[in-house]
């Protein structure tokens, strides 16, 4: 087991929970709270406004050079507050324009490298314990986490979450599950930094779980790695 501070990633797919999952763990262990894909959508709203061309490669990593991202624990319901440039981009980020464009940054090796340094460089920051959570956290950002966590759900499970998240704005159910179905191909399909489900992380599939269970479940992983000589 390593030293230094707890630290416990989160993998797994678009809609499985991990957000809120991650976030209640957080508070629960007292916790910094590190929503990596916040950073991947911070930077795909940036290069959206810009009207950067988003298959200039250059171009979206010179957007994240340029984007000074803050992510802080006072967000909405299950989430982190986000600002970009200092501007409160917490919901602006969420929305289905930047979620179906983000493939172009994080398919993108220069922005994958840029956004792990600086998820690395944030976690050396911190001296407490950090949950983070992410698509490649336990692969390539911090293959050294005490807790390595791979949370899923099935496919109509994370539709039917996702839905209730959008609420009137939720378009049909086969046209969220093909989103997801496309956006899991992506995460897992792509070259650098894929959505990777390691063999030192504990396999948890939350479809017939409450969140409460699921926190509790992470929680109890958290406590006996903390305890491991
Ligand atoms: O977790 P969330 O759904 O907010 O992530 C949005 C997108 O950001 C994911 O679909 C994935 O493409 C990308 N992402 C990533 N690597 C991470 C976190 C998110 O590529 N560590």
């Amino acid at each position: 087991m390593s030293q230094g501070p707890l630290l416990v990633v989160i993998d797994g797919p678009a809609g499985a929970g991990k957000s809120t999952a991650a976030r209640r763990l957080a508070d629960r262990l007292g916790a910094f709270y590190l929503d990596t894909g916040a950073m991947y959508r911070a930077c795909t709203l940036r290069a959206l406004r810009l009207g950067t061309d988003l298959s200039d490669g250059a171009a979206l990593a010179a957007v994240v050079d340029e984007t000074k991202i803050e992510l802080l624990p006072d967000g909405p319901e299950g989430k982190c507050r986000v600002l970009l440039d200092g501007h409160d981009v917490s919901e602006a980020i969420r929305t289905r324009e930047v979620t179906n464009s983000i493939h172009h940054l994080a398919n993108e090796p220069r922005v994958r490298e840029r956004l792990v340094a600086r998820q690395q460089a944030l976690a050396v920051a911190r001296a407490g314990t950090i949950v983070a959570e992410g698509r490649d956290l336990g692969s390539v950002v911090f293959p050294h986490a005490q807790v390595k966590i791979y949370l899923d759900a099935s496919v109509t499970e994370r539709a039917r979450r996702r839905a209730e998240d959008l609420g009137g704005d939720a378009p049909a159910p086969e046209k969220l599950q093909q989103e997801i179905t496309a956006r899991d191909r992506r995460d897992t399909t792509r070259l650098v930094g894929p959505l990777t489900r390691v063999d030192d992380a504990h396999y948890v599939d939350s479809s017939s779980m409450t969140l409460e269970e699921v926190v509790d479940h992470m929680a109890a992983l958290a406590a006996a790695a903390g305890q491991a000589p």
